[in-house]
């Protein structure tokens, strides 16, 4: 690649995106490396750096550097304050647990709030012997593999993304607990309306927006819009178009929120998972949406939250 890439030692992913960098202190980068690894992350869309175990400042102050925040700081545990396990049998899952359980769709961080998320700092802290990996999908990759005429015709429609409808696919009402960092998201007014292709504000690019947010696509109706997305998000998150990493405790991620889908992956929730999650701001004018439209419609009743 180009010169950015020489500063570092640098795998690309056997994906259309995504890269691993071996060789760099994370804590330690120096403002003209820093520059370089931007351009990268940029190029490659998600930057994965192994075995960095940032403390919490620190994972803060990296995250910092893409821009402002939007959420400095975010722990997502299967674990309760006692070390105990939470439950995640169906009906008696915590707000927590319903966030985890939501966040197993593929979907884009914060596309329900009136900013989408620029991108995320994501590392590990514990992690189960297997599964419980972080997928991601490259919809920069996915539209440009779609016939000219499925493009255009995507290009002309919006959907609008709502948490709380979302949350409410999966049986999850309202959170529990109004103090919660879950509230987050569920007390936005209007939803966000946003096209189904967006454009990338730095790089141009054009993706597809179609994360589990998204629902009431115009002139269909609400199952309709949910079918055509599902079909969407399952015909474009497929090889090579995504990867999922294989967490070790210290592992710490950096992805673009513009072009990639992601999702957790299962595991065997009796063993614990603990991750940091920051995520950088977006740009008011470039990731936002097209304007509200009003309260979408929940199937139940309740909510639950999400990081
Ligand atoms: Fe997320």
């Amino acid at each position: 690649m180009s010169d950015s890439s020489s500063l570092f030692a640098l795998s690309p992913l056997p994906a259309t995106f995504g890269a691993v960098v071996a060789d760099v202190r994370l804590a330690e980068l120096q403002d003209d490396a820093f520059g370089r690894l931007y351009d990268l992350w940029l190029g490659y869309g998600l930057l994965i750096f192994p075995g960095q175990h940032l403390g919490k400042e620190q994972q803060i102050a990296f995250a910092r550097r893409f821009g402002a925040l939007e959420v400095e700081f975010g722990e997502l545990s299967n674990l309760l304050p006692d070390g105990g396990v939470r439950s995640a049998s169906p009906g008696q899952e915590d707000d927590m647990m319903r966030a985890i359980k939501g966040n197993m769709g593929w979907h884009q961080d914060s596309t329900f709030m009136p900013v989408q998320a620029k991108g995320a700092v994501f590392s590990a802290i514990a992690t189960p012997d297997t599964g419980g990996e972080t997928g991601f999908a490259d919809m920069e990759a996915a539209y440009a593999a779609l016939p000219e005429a499925k493009q255009r015709m995507l290009e002309g429609l919006t959907a609008g993304h709502s948490l709380a409808y979302s949350q409410s696919r999966l049986g999850f009402g309202k959170e529990t607990d109004s103090k919660s960092m879950f509230a987050y998201g569920f007390d936005v007014g209007d939803a966000p309306r946003r096209p189904l292709v967006k454009v990338h504000p730095e790089t141009g690019r054009k993706s597809l927006a179609i994360g589990r947010h998204a629902f009431g696509i115009d002139g269909f109706d609400d199952e309709e819009s949910w079918a055509f997305l599902e079909a969407l998000r399952e015909a474009a998150c497929q090889p090579p178009r995504i990867w999922a990493h294989q967490w070790r405790p210290g592992d710490v991620v950096v992805w673009d929120n513009r072009r990639l889908l992601h999702r957790s992956q299962p595991w065997d929730m009796r063993q614990p998972r603990v991750m940091w999650h920051t995520r950088i701001a977006g740009d008011p004018h470039m990731d936002g949406g097209l304007g509200g439209i009003g309260s979408p419609s929940t199937r139940p009743q309740e909510a639950a939250g999400e990081a």
